[in-house]
């Protein structure tokens, strides 16, 4: 019996027609399922981490009834709301079953308690580490997160991009429990473990290219493009790293130099390092008439090699989709001639898809959409379902030009971020997650291009999959109107969604749903999005 109350109302089919079996009186089917994901994912790894009998036999069932919805340590279930499946609510499979998957507010935001740790917050965190809404998080499941008030917020966001699973999915609760009650440290430069090699075999086998390849893992996104960069250079013996207007790849020294927007990234923070040349990115609405991808493939190569020479660069390092810089989509054969580029000029084509992999997308990585095979493939965020783990994928030949020690830090690849990585990628690939994320799009898309029919200041709807934008200028002009995103944004944050701005200009809207999100959560969003768009264009 799970504790909680909650039946199995959690299994069956999903808002996506996706079904996983966690549930009370079904722990045969629950076992099969989970001892099915174990073996895929390559051996006894899981069995390890499971707990034992005390004949010393593994105890699947026990292990995954238990998580969460046992003896999960983590936040109570809401009284003041119905639990899913009640009348009214959806179930959500995807959901920690204490948090009901519907918008539900029962104070004004920020609510009380979230005003209290406001004024601690600002006596105690530093002012440069900002917060885009003051609505303090107690906890999460699916696609909503649940405030210190009790308010139920729904998720367009992800972390930025991180819960693409969702939240508190169930399968990566129990990776990180289990994983953290075996051992949560030994430092793999020390005494390596299995889940790192694991985490590397999944990563060598899902990204592009079926050549040899070899994994490195870090904690960060800016700390792997660091190391990109870094196992570029070694291989080349070369220095330039080619990046591109509108980029961002972090806030590290070197991450810094290579993202393109002074504010609030880079405004007082250098020197940077050197060696940095930043090329014209193809923006198919900003660009002149006619730029298509080939030439602004031309352009930027242009400029690359005049300016820097190829027989310098040591890599090119672009972001598939732009993430912070404004889910800029490059137009079409525009990243397949740079590829080809690179490729004819020995330059190592590095493609950041912090933000735009592990199935956000469509397919698992951007890369693929013009069925590009990038050398190297920089990975973070959706990776470990919400745990700090990044990576770099390629090449075996580039990715084994650092020597021994060159690469790799104290907690690069921890075991219990691995466990979680583990889990978010069988979920992904258990649940055809991908091919979800692929049909969220097609929802977003028509919804947000029916949208910019009634609304001239929708310059242009863009992305893919479950990361999808629209950029807002002034009408009939040009001109970013980042007052109207940051209006709108703030509208959605006081009616309990919370939406994201980015863009160089500051004037883009992006939704970065869990791809898990239930058709019922997704359109009450998109209604507050478009009521909000109503309310602040006059
Ligand atoms: C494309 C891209 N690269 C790198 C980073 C940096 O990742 P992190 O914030 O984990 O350092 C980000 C973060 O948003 C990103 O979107």
């Amino acid at each position: 019996m799970i504790a909680g109350g909650t039946t199995d109302e959690h299994l069956g089919p999903g808002a996506h027609g996706v079904e996983i079996g966690v549930g009370v009186d079904q722990e045969g089917r629950v076992a099969a399922e989970f001892h099915r994901r174990a073996q895929q994912l390559g051996g006894g790894l899981l069995d390890e981490l499971l707990p034992r009998s005390p004949s010393g036999k593994t105890d699947r069932a026990r292990a995954i009834t238990r998580n969460p919805y046992g003896n999960y340590a983590g936040p109570m279930p809401d009284s003041s709301l119905p639990q899913s499946g009640a009348a009214g609510l959806s179930a959500a499979p995807y959901s920690a079953p204490a948090v009901a998957q519907k918008r539900h507010l029962v104070t004004e935001l920020p609510g009380p308690r979230s005003r209290e740790l406001a004024a601690r917050r600002d006596a105690a965190v530093a002012s440069g580490v900002s917060s885009l809404m003051p609505v303090f998080a107690a906890r999460a499941g699916g696609g909503i997160v649940v405030d210190v008030d009790g308010n139920h917020l729904i998720d367009l966001g992800s972390g930025i991009a991180v819960t693409t699973v969702g939240h508190a999915v169930p399968a990566v609760v129990a990776g990180v429990q289990q994983q953290i009650a075996q051992f949560s440290h030994t430092c793999f430069t020390i005494t390596p473990y299995e889940g790192y090699v694991a985490v590397c075999e999944a990563l060598n086998r899902l990204t592009p290219g079926d050549f040899e390849k070899r994994s490195a893992l870090f904690n960060s996104g800016a700390e792997a493009v660091e190391n990109a960069v870094k196992i570029a250079r070694r291989a080349t013996g070369r220095d330039t790293v080619v990046v591109f207007d509108h980029a961002y790849h972090g806030r590290t020294n070197l991450t810094m130099a290579m993202t393109a927007k002074n504010m609030p990234y880079k405004d007082g923070f250098g020197p940077f390092a050197g060696e940095v040349f930043r090329a014209p990115m193809s923006y198919p609405l900003r660009d002149p008439l006619g730029t298509d991808g080939a030439a602004a493939a031309a352009r930027a190569i242009s400029d690359i090699e005049s300016q820097v020479g190829a027989g310098r660069v040591a890599c090119l390092v672009l972001e598939p989709i732009l993430g912070e810089g404004g889910f800029i989509e490059p137009a079409t054969g525009f990243i397949p001639a740079l590829a080809a580029w690179c490729t004819a000029n020995e330059v190592v084509f590095v493609a950041d898809e912090v933000q735009s992999g592990f199935a956000r997308t469509g397919h698992f990585f951007a890369s693929e959409h013009e069925g590009v095979v990038p050398d190297l493939v920089v990975t973070a965020k959706g990776i470990a379902g919400g745990m700090p783990l990044s990576a770099v994928t390629g090449r075996a030949s580039i990715m084994d030009a650092a020597h021994a020690g060159g690469i790799g830090g104290t907690y690069t690849g921890n075991p219990v971020a691995c466990a979680a990585a583990l889990a978010a990628i069988a979920t992904i690939e258990q649940d055809g997650l991908v091919e979800t994320g692929r049909r969220l799009g097609e929802r977003l898309r028509s919804f947000l291009l029916d949208l910019q029919a009634k609304f001239p200041q929708i310059a242009d709807v863009r992305g893919r999959g479950a990361m999808q934008a629209i950029e807002l200028n002034v009408p009939g002009s040009a001109t970013p109107d980042a007052g109207l995103a940051a209006r709108v944004a703030k509208h959605c944050h006081q009616h309990g969604v919370i939406a994201l701005t980015c863009g160089t200009y500051g004037n883009v809207i992006r939704l970065l749903p869990p791809v898990t999100i239930t058709d019922d959560l997704l359109d009450d969003a998109l209604t507050v999005l478009a009521e909000a768009l109503a309310e602040q264009v006059g």
